[in-house]
């Protein structure tokens, strides 16, 4: 099934007339463990033609994700300068633990590549939500150290956006300046404010953001509704 609703995931970008210059993947790309499911992602996703850059989620494994993604188009955990943009993935997973936790190294690589870059406006991208979501089953697997997070991204004055996957619903609000982006899954969504796990009944998903240049932005969640 999540085969299935990536294929039409898309063939709805493919369909539409809005063209990405790159793609960045939030995360837990694959669920069973196999290097095949790897492989099944990179033929879907290389054949966009298409730079895709991906972090790791807590239910990928890295040594095979890095492997899987060793060559371009494919970019793990990699940083990108994009017009006066500079995309940063980082590494939110913690091995065996479906929350997140953000190492010291990490986000000292997180401060140094803001700093070595001439980029004003920065977009970070991670995996687990670095803000609680309402729903008690999800907030005992988020960011344990998210505030954490939000204060070193608030300091560094250059980051605008931060984009998480994780939670398979949309989140959408200002932290400090901040915007902080949640996208569902290209599959099936999990309840909004369920204290327990839960599906409901919305559609595959993906979201749009331009960058410009002068440090704006727009986003658009784009559901398969059809
Ligand atoms: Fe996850």
């Amino acid at each position: 099934m999540t085969h299935s609703s990536l294929c039409a995931v898309l063939d709805h970008y493919h369909d539409s007339d809005w063209r990405a210059d790159l793609i960045v993947v939030t995360g837990d790309l694959i669920h069973d463990d196999s290097r095949r499911a790897y492989d099944h992602f990179c033929e879907l996703l290389g054949s966009i033609g298409t730079p895709v850059y991906c972090i790791p989620g807590n239910h990928d494994v890295r040594a095979l994700m890095r492997e899987a993604l060793d060559a371009p188009p494919f970019h793990y955990c990699e940083s990108v300068e994009a017009g006066d943009w500079l995309i940063v993935g980082i590494d939110s997973c913690v091995s065996g633990r479906a929350g997140g936790h953000l190492e010291a190294d990490e986000l000292a690589r997180l401060d140094s590549e803001i700093a070595a870059s001439s980029a004003s406006n920065v977009m970070v991208c991670l995996h687990h939500p670095p803000v609680a979501m309402g729903s008690k089953w999800l907030d005992t697997v988020g960011l344990d150290n998210g505030d954490e997070f939000l204060e070193r991204i608030k300091v560094s004055g250059k980051v605008r956006l931060a984009i998480f996957g994780h939670v398979h619903q949309p989140y959408d609000a200002d932290h400090q300046g901040v915007r902080i982006l949640g996208t569902p899954s290209t599959c099936r969504q999990f309840a909004q404010g369920s204290d327990t796990f839960a599906v409901d009944e919305n559609p595959p998903a993906y979201r749009r953001i331009s960058l410009q240049s002068d440090g704006n932005y727009q986003h658009e969640l784009v559901w398969l509704t059809t």
